[in-house]
């Protein structure tokens, strides 16, 4: 290992939201932080060089993309997924829950409906219904062991109705973690195409893959498919630059890519400051052996609280995720109300998770716990729900 992920870190110093906002969310201050979706490690060495020259230079004026800025992100894209896509089919945007919501407005009209699979995000309902569109949900299902898959069934019969115009898809999927397979892919991708139905993938998860699973790119499926498609993606999840506020955006179209450019253009938000600009290149270029070695440590940090939760609070039930560093826990075992599990986790355990009936009406009782950390926070928070949950008898 070159890298110490396990480093200890207090982030309170550093502004970051998930320590500012406790009070503010949760209503107290001393809570062991596993919620907003970014790392307590440390950037690669190599971007916080590139960021350092940048501050060298000492002049933090607009700034302009070098085409290396696009060809580092298609270049990557291909190596690690193998598939091409020309640097001129990228628009940058401030993030992908921005691009989300103009190109809702883009794509569809106030009386259509569009499909989310729930539990999902929160921002996916809200980039809908905050839009004045109608939301309509494909509810994933959930064996016995708590793995999530799609009621095809129930997705087609969503589709097929008149007023749906387009379906976001999550992938990999925050909170349920699966990292979706070539066969689900394509049955979700024909349907859309079946029913003329446009695609929207947030792919912002995509490099954060764990060990013996594979990410498929939506666009990636078939030609047919990657027409439909509009694919949003950011190297901020992988590499911890969330604050550094940028993104790309794939438009297989020409004419779409045009007028999302334009919208950004009227907001004046077309260009990346001089941060992001360095950042994306040196992680796209020069960060690679940095990511695998960060999957290795998440992937630990995953096994871990699997077997702590089925060796000792076997009242919770999770399954490994395939991919993001987010780990959905089911509480509705523990013995007390649903509607009291996050107030439980907040003044018992005293950890801040993310309630999970924010994500859906399917994801009450559940709790969505962040383990992108040195692995001692890990230990910290699972140690502190342990003991709450046997104080409860
Ligand atoms: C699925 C998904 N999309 C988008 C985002 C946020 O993207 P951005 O910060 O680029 O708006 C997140 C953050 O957690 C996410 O989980």
């Amino acid at each position: 290992m070159r890298y110490n992920f396990n480093e200890k870190i207090d982030r309170r110093e550093n502004h970051a939201a998930k320590w500012a906002e406790m009070k503010m969310k949760f209503g107290r201050e001393d809570l062991t932080p596993m919620w907003v979706a970014d790392m307590d490690i440390k950037a690669a060495p190599e971007i916080v060089e590139a960021m350092a020259e940048k501050v060298k230079q000492e002049i933090f004026g607009y700034v302009y993309r070098p085409d290396s800025y696009y060809e580092s992100a298609a270049n990557w894209v291909a190596k690690r997924f193998g598939y091409e896509i020309l640097p001129n089919t990228l628009i940058h945007s401030p993030g992908v829950v921005p691009s989300m919501s103009i190109l809702v407005n883009m794509l569809t009209k106030t009386t259509d409906k569009i499909l989310i699979q729930s539990p999902v995000y929160p921002p996916f309902a809200a980039s809908v219904k905050d839009n004045g569109r109608q939301l309509i949900e494909n509810h994933l299902v959930k064996d016995e062991n708590g793995y999530y898959t799609i009621d095809f069934e129930d997705f087609e019969n969503k589709l097929s109705q008149e007023s749906v115009t387009l379906f976001i898809l999550c992938n990999p999927h925050n909170p349920v973690g699966r990292v979706w397979k070539k066969d689900e892919l394509e049955k979700m991708g024909n349907l859309c195409k079946k029913y003329n139905v446009r695609i929207l993938a947030d792919e912002i998860w995509r490099d954060l893959i764990m060990p013996g699973h594979k990410h498929i790119p939506m666009g990636s499926i078939s030609k047919e498919i990657e027409d439909i498609t509009i694919t949003l993606f950011s190297p901020t999840k992988s590499f911890n630059l969330a604050g550094l506020q940028a993104s790309f955006a794939t438009f297989p179209r020409a004419e779409e890519r045009k007028e999302f450019d334009d919208i950004l253009g009227r907001m004046d938000v077309k260009r990346n400051n001089p941060f992001s600009l360095v950042a994306f290149e040196a992680a796209y270029n020069k960060c690679e052996d940095w990511l695998e070695e960060l999957i290795a440590h998440l992937d630990g940090n995953m096994q871990y609280v699997v077997d702590f939760i089925n060796e000792r609070i076997p009242e919770i039930k999770t399954v490994k995720p395939e991919g993001t560093y987010l780990m959905w826990l089911d509480f509705n075992g523990i013995g007390i109300p649903q509607d009291k599990i996050q107030e439980f986790l907040i003044n018992e355990a005293k950890v801040a998770m993310n309630d999970g009936g924010t994500f859906g009406e399917n994801g009450k009782g559940f709790a969505r716990m962040n383990v992108a950390c040195p692995r001692y926070m890990v230990e910290e928070a699972i140690e502190k729900i342990e003991k709450a949950v046997k104080n409860i008898k």
